[in-house]
């Protein structure tokens, strides 16, 4: 599952379709963490597809990732800020890649 406190264990090391990216990131084997209030750890996800599909607010887009181990596609929360914190995709990923910090 992906760490919640990914942003204190952590580096930021850069940024993606306007989305922080929290390594380490070695492409394309290791893809880090996307995101902040809506993170996806690209390492765990296997592109199911369910949080695209069923958010209320379409916070999530598809970006390609060809080579990755787990699979060559994977969600981009490029809408985070309009995140409504429902909670749906956390609790709805099979592999629990995601976090939301709604706090
Ligand atoms: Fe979308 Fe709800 Fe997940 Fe926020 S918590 S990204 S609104 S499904
Ligand atoms: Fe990936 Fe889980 Fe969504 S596997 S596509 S983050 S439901």
């Amino acid at each position: 599952a992906i760490d919640p406190n990914f942003d204190q264990n952590r580096e930021r090391v850069g940024e993606e379709d306007g989305v922080a990216v929290w390594g380490p990131v070695e492409p394309p084997e290791k893809l880090g963490i996307h995101g902040t209030h809506v993170a996806v750890d690209y390492d765990i996800c296997l592109a199911d597809g369910a949080c695209l599909e069923n958010c209320p607010v379409d916070v999530f887009t598809w970006v390609d990732t060809p080579d990755h181990p787990v699979s060559e596609l994977k969600v981009e929360p490029t809408n985070e800020d309009q995140c409504i914190d429902c909670m749906l995709c956390v609790d709805i990923c099979p592999v629990d890649a995601i976090d939301v910090d709604a706090s």
